[in-house]
């Protein structure tokens, strides 16, 4: 089956970026999202994404244009009705997420397909209300959307192997690179990158290195782009605390138990660049003197 209409709901950091590819890639998106205001955010943030890419000579002014006119605005559930495919990027609460794909399951056709775009969620907790569970499974794009190259697709234990190939056709037709994973804790990326990201802390807090050493050792001589407390600071504390906790809970395993530092950082109010102030200081958004 040729995929032409994609649903996206939540028009946030994720959504909007997943509606721009996907408007990109030539599909009919109707996105939906409950806050006008973040709507209208995301809506602009597009146009302004695109803008900057004709300005660039990446795509033509004909090309935003034709990417714009594809995006429309599903002020009623129902117009999601005929979707090929939905993905959905709201809030991380698995409560509301299986709400929402009850709501889904009863108003779409039999074939669409129902994606997550969960980071942490079981894939088959957010089905389980649900009747079609063999057409539900995780499409997990990376933040900014539009530059990560990488796709998870997520299958839980009941998703159907013509959902999977679907949804990585789908996948490569953003010029995506899909990986494939099952259901569990952290998925590949951040199964591997978390416990990394907590050795940092825990490197730190033993005083094996100084922050500046720990971050220089990943960058010069791992080679990434961002140190791990850098990153850190960028992402959240408080974000990385609630996804590991739930890792750990689910399976005890000790690489993803949240370091004593991180939990004093996050009592103190040092939650990275959002609060000024996490293993680095910030003004105005940028890395201040200590
Ligand atoms: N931010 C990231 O870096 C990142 C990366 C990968 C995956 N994710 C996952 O993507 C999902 C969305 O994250 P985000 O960072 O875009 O969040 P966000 O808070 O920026 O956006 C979520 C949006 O969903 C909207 N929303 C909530 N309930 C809704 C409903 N019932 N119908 C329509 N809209 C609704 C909210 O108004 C909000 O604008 C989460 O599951 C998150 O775990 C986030």
């Amino acid at each position: 089956m040729a995929m032409k209409k994609i649903g996206i709901i939540g028009c946030g950091t994720m959504g909007a970026g997943i509606v721009q590819v996907c408007a990109q890639s030539r599909y009919d998106v109707y996105v939906r999202e409950i806050d006008q205001a973040i709507l209208k955010k995301g809506l602009e943030s597009i146009g302004a994404f695109l803008s900057r890419s004709v300005e660039k000579g990446r795509i033509s002014e004909a090309d935003k244009e034709a990417a714009l006119s594809r995006i429309h605005v599903a002020s009623d559930m129902k117009e999601l009705a005929d979707c090929d495919l939905v993905i959905e990027a709201i809030v991380e609460n698995l409560e509301v997420k299986k709400a929402l794909f009850k709501e889904l399951d009863e108003l779409c056709k039999e074939e669409t397909i129902l994606a997550t775009n969960t980071s942490s969620l079981s894939i088959m907790d957010i089905a389980k209300p649900i009747k079609r569970q063999e057409r539900v499974l995780g499409i997990h794009f990376f933040n900014p959307v539009p530059v990560m190259k990488l796709v998870e697709i997520v299958r839980s234990i009941v998703t159907s192997d013509e959902v999977v190939e679907q949804s990585k056709e789908f996948a490569a037709s953003l010029g995506k690179t899909a990986i494939t994973a099952k259901d569990s804790p952290g998925f590949i990326v951040n199964y591997l990158q978390y416990p990394f990201r907590l050795n940092a802390i825990r490197m730190l807090e033993r005083g094996i290195a100084s922050r500046d050493d720990i971050d220089a050792a990943a960058k010069l001589g791992l080679g990434h782009p961002i140190g791990p407390l850098e990153l850190q600071d960028l992402v959240g504390l408080d974000i990385t605390y609630a996804a590991v906790g739930s890792i750990y809970e689910a399976t005890k395993d000790p690489n993803f138990a949240p370091p004593v530092l991180m939990q004093q950082m996050i009592s103190a109010g040092r939650l990275g660049r959002k609060t000024g102030r996490g293993f680095y200081r910030y003004k105005n958004g940028e890395k201040a003197p200590d």
